[in-house]
Parts: structure tokens; C-alpha cells; sequence
């Protein structure tokens, strides 16, 4: 079965009589559980809930591996983290990837003796940091630079150091490129961003071939305790139905809105993995399926970004990305990445494409007359 097929029939219970195809968000704290606990598959909440089985057989049929969700991305990442290092062992994690997860290894792990040692995605720099690595952390294309990596070269190497490779996987998605099949131990996920994409809920998930580190990641879990809630978890199997076509039309409007922004004499650069002069195509195209929503450009500064993001009608101010909806930022407001101040994060949704391209000329128009309603 091809894409559109298997995100639609993913984790389907399979044909009962007078039963709904997918079975409704299971809320339930304790199940009825008489004598041997092991008798039942369900005891108690915090351990299994059937609505996180069908989703994790969802997940796992995509990632072709064990799927382990959790509430939300940090804490699927905070998991693999806390799963694997120990004082005395080295992180090697990009210098330009998701800045709280930096945020974590640097300020949380670093602190209980842990190495952390950063390098740029672009050029496969973390390449050179392996030595002694005990895990590698890759991201591509990575948020919010759109660098990307060349993952069975880094994954490859890193193996031949010992460590293990962790890929986050969230901006491209399990259609955009799948890390398992490249090698890597880990694919990681925030489902908060396309993989659901309707910016309703917060939830993430690992997934790996060994059935070994997928028990040690459920018993994290469990014991941690910031389970995801049966609702989150239901809407996301619902949603998960419509990835391959919602991927399909943000990647279109996204190469249609970077296309657009590279002819603009406003723009002083633009990045896409799908645009053919991007430094990152040429890999991009050999590794991955769908280029996915994000694009990023750089107006002259902190005026000008605020200015156009203000005469945006359409395109709506907002962080995250991957949703139906599309969003735009100044990214640097929120400090921690090295960005220029004019740098814009955008995220094209599934709306139609020429309302989009409409809305990005009508908003350099306007800037241009300062006729902006935020400025
Ligand atoms: C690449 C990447 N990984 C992980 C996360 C964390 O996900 P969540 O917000 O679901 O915790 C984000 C959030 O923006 C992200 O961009």
C-alpha cells in the first residue's frame, strides 16, 4: 500500500460487526481487574490505555518500528535523553536544531555530568564530533534554519563509534523521510506540529526497531508520569488519516510561497529544501519525499519583519508550524537561535494557494505604503 493508503488504515482495529473503525477515546483511570494483574492487557491508567494502543499501532506501522507516545514532544525527547545517558557519557546534538531540547541537554543534562558537545546540520559538521560519542542527536531539516544532514552518512559513522544515532523527525515527518529505515536507533517526533496538524493538541513519540529500548521507554513513562490524555491522543489518530494530503498541499503552497519570496527585491534571502537553488536540494531531494511547510526568509530587520508579518491578512501570527492554517514569526523574538533580526519562520498550510500568494504580495504592498495593522 502506498502513503495515502496507510496513514487512512493505520492502526485500524480491522473488520467487527456493528464496531466503528476507529473505536472512541477510552477515559478510564482504573479497569475492572480481578486477581492476577497480568491477566488483563489494561490495569491502570497511567501504565496502557486501548486509544494509546491504537495510535501506537498507527505510528509503529508508518516508522516501521515499536511506537512509544508521549504528552508531548520535550517529553518524548526528555525520555530518549534520560533513557540513555548517564553521568560520563557525550551528546552530540546540532548547534541550530530545536533550541529547547538544546535548552535541556545543556542546562539539565550537562549539569548531572553529561558531555554536550554541538556542531552546525549543515555540512555534516556533527561528524567530526564523534569520537567517544555515546549519542548522536540529528534534526533535519532543522527548525529553524532548514539546514539539512546526510543521514545514513552521520548514521553510519556514528555506529562505527559505538553510539547511538537519534533522528527528530518532527519538521519532515514519517512520509517526509523515514530515520529507522536509514538506521538510525531512534526516530523521534513532535505530533504537536504536522504529523497531527490541525494545532489542537501537544503529544510526541520514539519509535525503534529494538523492542529492548521501546520497554525502557514505556517503564520511563509510566514511572515519570506525564502521560498523554486519551482525547489528545484520539484526535491525533483522526487527524493522522490526512497526512499525506495535507502534506501534499502545504509542500506545494510552501515551494509556491518561497518561489515567490525569492523574486522579491524585499527579501534578502530565502531557505526551502524544495527550491532548486537551496543549498540543501541536492541532499534534500535523495533523502527525503516531501519537502514539508516550513520556509524561512530574512527581511532587512526587526522593522520590516514586524511590518509584513502585520499586513499579513490571511497568514496568521502565530509560532509552531505544520498546521493546516498558514502561520508566520519573527523568530527571533523569542531569543536563543543565531538568526538575524528580520529572520521569518513561516509554515504554509493547506488553504488554497493563490489566497497565499495573494496575501504575501499584498503584504509587501502594504508594508511598503505602512498601511499595516500591527506594525
Ligand atoms: C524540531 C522540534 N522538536 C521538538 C519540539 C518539541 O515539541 P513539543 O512542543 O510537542 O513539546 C519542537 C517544538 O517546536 C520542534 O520544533
Amino acid at each position: 500500500m502506498r502513503d495515502g493508503t496507510r496513514v487512512i488504515r493505520a492502526g485500524l482495529p480491522g473488520f467487527a460487526q456493528g464496531e466503528p473503525f476507529l473505536p472512541g477515546p477510552t477515559f478510564a483511570n482504573p479497569y475492572h481487574l480481578a486477581g492476577d494483574p497480568s491477566s488483563s492487557p489494561y490495569s491502570y491508567g497511567r501504565y496502557h490505555n486501548p486509544t494509546w494502543t491504537h495510535f501506537e499501532q498507527a505510528l509503529s506501522e508508518l516508522e516501521g518500528g515499536s511506537a512509544v507516545i508521549f504528552a508531548s514532544g520535550m517529553a518524548a525527547i526528555t525520555a530518549v535523553f534520560s533513557c540513555v545517558l548517564r553521568p560520563g557519557t557525550v551528546l552530540v546534538m546540532p548547534s541550530d536544531g530545536y533550541y529547547t531540547a538544546r535548552m535541556l541537554a545543556e542546562g539539565y543534562f550537562a549539569t548531572l555530568g553529561v558531555e554536550v558537545r554541538l556542531a552546525s546540520t549543515a555540512g555534516d559538521a556533527q561528524m567530526e564530533r564523534l569520537e567517544g560519542a555515546t549519542l548522536l542527536w540529528l534534526e533535519t531539516p532543522s527548525n529553524p534554519g532548514l539546514d539539512v544532514c546526510d543521514l545514513a552518512a552521520l548514521i553510519a559513522a556514528a555506529h562505527q563509534q559505538g553510539a547511538l544515532v537519534a533522528v527528530d523527525n518532527t519538521t519532515a515527518t514519517v512520509l517526509g523521510q523515514q530515520p529507522l529505515a536509514s538506521g538510525a536507533d531512534f526516530s523521534v517526533s513532535s505530533d504537536s506540529k504536522a504529523l497531527t496538524g490541525h494545532g489542537d493538541l501537544l503529544l510526541g513519540h520514539v519509535a525503534t526497531r529494538e523492542p529492548g529500548w521501546a520497554e525502557r521507554l514505556r517503564a520511563f513513562r509510566s514511572q515519570q508520569g506525564a502521560v498523554p490524555g486519551p482525547m489528545e491522543v484520539w484526535l491525533a489518530h483522526r487527524s493522522l488519516a490526512t497526512l499525506d494530503m495535507r502534506l501534499e498541499r502545504q509542500s506545494t503552497n510552501a515551494l509556491e510561497i518561497a518561489r515567490l519570496l525569492a523574486s522579491r527585491p524585499e527579501v534578502q534571502s530565502v531557505r526551502y529544501p524544495g527550491l532548486p537553488q537551496d543549498p540543501a536540494h541536492a541532499l534534500a531531494r535523495r533523502q527525503m519525499k516531501h519537502y514539508g511547510p516550513i520556509v524561512s526568509f530574512v527581511l532587512e530587520g526587526k522593522i520590516q519583519a514586524e511590518r509584513f508579518l502585520g499586513a499579513c491578512r490571511l497568514i496568521l501570527q502565530a509560532t509552531s508550524f505544520g498546521g493546516v492554517h498558514t502561520t508566520a514569526e519573527r523568530r527571533a523574538r523569542w531569543g536563543g537561535d543565531a538568526i538575524p533580526d528580520g529572520f521569518i519562520r513561516l509554515s504554509a498550510g493547506c488553504e488554497d494557494t493563490q489566497d497565499l500568494l495573494d496575501d504575501v504580495t499584498q503584504a509587501f504592498a502594504t508594508m511598503s505604503t505602512g498601511g499595516e495593522k500591527h506594525p
